[in-house]
């Protein structure tokens, strides 16, 4: 299978914002966009985007799942970048639609067509890096996936990272690519130095996340995580996870931890770690790299409580268990 997120169906749907309104929505060919080199975006930054999943039932239906919540984090992120807002309904119809255009060719499991709603500032105005774009182009991208990380669900090996941030700390909360791009150097020099396959981003001892996705800990039937704050993604699929483990009878514990902490409870033969994300959904972490020492998390081969939890978001995803928070919508 091709590598995550390199293959597109060949239409997209936009919408544009000028003059203080939205246009109709457009399906458009999604090789290419038109953007003025002194585009806000190409200078300022003036981007963000989400990820979220549609799913192919037994009886060949489509559902997206958590449509809402990403589309809520959209508007969260753009208002924080200060994007044009734009009403939840638009884009719920840009998604839906873009989802029904291409439902033939969403993947069966364990695949997905990965939905990628794009927000760009598109004012020609290179004078305005202390000003908001007054135009923009809204966009949703699809891709058929399968799994992000090359190895499956292999274990990880994840560096733990003290010293550096993922990106400026009131802007975590934002899904913008600036904070990717802020984590990229020191993900290729771990991978580079310690063959790590993400580092988890810890200042001053403080366990936040991945580069590319949430973090979990999980001791006997305790889930310990960060408490939502402004220095981190607020993952939709955190958010799952938790609820599911709730529903399971486990304890979720939402607070802050240090490295100390988490070291101390990784020498326990039974505890486990993973990364969640869209597009992560839940791979284990099997190992952490500290002060140039390899440690074992738990047993460090992937756990049976990570399995279970991402068996049982998986199920509900695939209508094979039911969905009783309501999070899938029909295409
Ligand atoms: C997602 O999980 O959807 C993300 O946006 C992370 C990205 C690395 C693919």
């Amino acid at each position: 299978m091709a590598a995550f997120g390199t293959v597109f169906m060949p239409q997209m749907i936009q919408a544009r914002f000028s003059d203080d309104c939205w246009s109709d929505t457009q399906l458009v060919p999604s090789d290419k966009i038109e953007l003025h080199a002194g585009a806000h975006v190409l200078h300022y930054s003036s981007t963000c985007f989400e990820g979220l999943k549609a799913f192919r039932h037994e009886d060949g239906s489509v559902y997206i799942f958590r449509m809402d919540a990403n589309i809520a984090r959209m508007k969260q992120s753009s208002k924080l970048l200060n994007l044009p807002d734009f009403e939840a309904g638009m884009l719920e119809q840009m998604i839906k639609g873009i989802v029904k255009e291409y439902a033939d060719e969403t993947p069966a499991p364990p695949g997905s067509m990965y939905i990628r709603p794009t927000h760009i500032g598109t004012e020609a105005a290179i004078g305005k890096a202390a000003a908001p774009t007054m135009s923009s182009l809204l966009y949703v991208l699809l891709s058929p996936v399968g799994d992000y990380f090359a190895g499956g669900s292999t274990a990880l090996r994840v560096l733990l990272e003290e010293n550096g941030m993922r990106c400026a700390p009131h802007m975590g909360m934002v899904k913008s690519g600036g904070n990717y791009a802020s984590a990229l150097g020191p993900i290729l020099d771990a991978r580079g130095q310690y063959q790590a396959d993400q580092i988890l981003f810890c200042p001053g001892g403080d366990v936040q996340e991945t580069g590319a996705a949430n973090f979990i800990l999980i001791d006997g039937d305790e889930i310990i995580t960060k408490a939502l704050d402004s220095t981190f993604l607020h993952g939709v699929t955190r958010n799952s996870i938790l609820t599911i483990a709730k529903d399971l009878g486990m304890t979720v514990s939402e607070r802050n931890f240090t490295v100390t902490e988490l070291l101390e409870r990784a020498a326990k033969p039974t505890t486990e770690a993973a990364l969640s994300g869209t597009a992560a959904v839940l791979t284990p972490v099997g190992t952490f790299i500290h002060n140039d020492k390899e440690i074992k998390i738990g047993s460090g081969e992937p756990g049976p409580k990570t399995a279970r939890l991402r068996q049982a978001l998986n199920d509900i995803q695939w209508g094979k268990s039911e969905d009783k928070h309501g999070w899938l919508t029909k295409i």
